[in-house]
């Protein structure tokens, strides 16, 4: 009954830019089961980046915060895309896979819940197409509702993470790949906890975590996990 989830990791970003609807798109023709993506709430709006600053993924530089809404739209995220709302992906997604939100930087849950709340109200989602992640503790305990599922991130081992997972009211951990044993895989899913380790883009990576019985995993090449067809630029 194993069953072993492909999450495309900033979408399909071995193949795309980062963290762009084109880079999301991708990584589902490529067969993902899911997308993840990082989100901050700049001025209100949740924006879908990874880095605080702009340099490293767009033609803008500085901070976010410093630049207007209108601006940091304006900019050129690579290969002409924008830079993403969360609500775009939610509608680019349109349920053709799950969701792993990454909570970066703060306050970034309340407006995350009250999209998702609106898209399994209005447009016919469910939780099961939602997983919030964070390696924030805080902003894991600030999602309020039950029944949004939640995923802790951790960067190394430490025998407390099974609390940290049950304070948050976590149902996944994911581990960076470095650190995954089978002993932890086996500890975990004692708990109940899916395990999804980041990011496996080797092969022998891939393989190795598979034959730990993790859930999924993370990659930037979705294709490597899915057997998916890797189409020319
Ligand atoms: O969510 C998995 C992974 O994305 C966590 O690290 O830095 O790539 O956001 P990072
Ligand atoms: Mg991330």
């Amino acid at each position: 009954m194993s069953e072993f989830l492909c999450i495309g990791h900033r979408g399909a970003c071995g193949h795309e830019p980062e963290n762009t609807l084109r880079s999301i798109r991708r990584a589902l023709e490529l067969g993902a089961d899911g997308v993840e993506i990082d989100v901050r709430l700049v001025h209100g709006e949740l924006l879908v980046i990874h880095d605080a600053k702009l340099g490293r993924t767009t033609n803008g530089q500085g901070y976010l915060v410093r630049k207007s809404l209108a601006a940091l739209r304006a900019l050129d995220a690579g290969r002409g895309e924008r830079i993403p709302t969360l609500r775009e992906v939610f509608e680019t997604v349109d349920r053709r896979g799950f969701i792993n939100i990454e909570l970066k930087g703060r306050r970034t849950a309340q407006p995350t819940c009250a999209l998702i709340q609106e898209f399994i109200q209005t447009h016919g989602w469910h939780y099961e197409h939602f997983l919030v992640s964070s390696f924030n503790r805080a902003e894991l305990r600030a999602v309020t509702d039950p029944q949004i599922p939640i995923g802790l991130l951790l960067t190394r081992p430490t025998r407390l993470y099974s609390l940290s997972a049950r304070r948050v009211r976590a149902s996944a951990v994911h581990p960076a790949v470095r650190w995954v044993t089978a002993r932890f895989v086996a500890d975990a899913h004692r708990r109940g906890l899916r395990v999804f380790p980041y990011t496996a883009n080797l092969p022998t990576e891939i393989a190795r975590l598979r034959e730990l019985g993790v859930d999924g995993v993370f990659t930037d090449f979705p294709e490597r996990v899915t057997g998916g067809e890797e189409r020319g630029m």
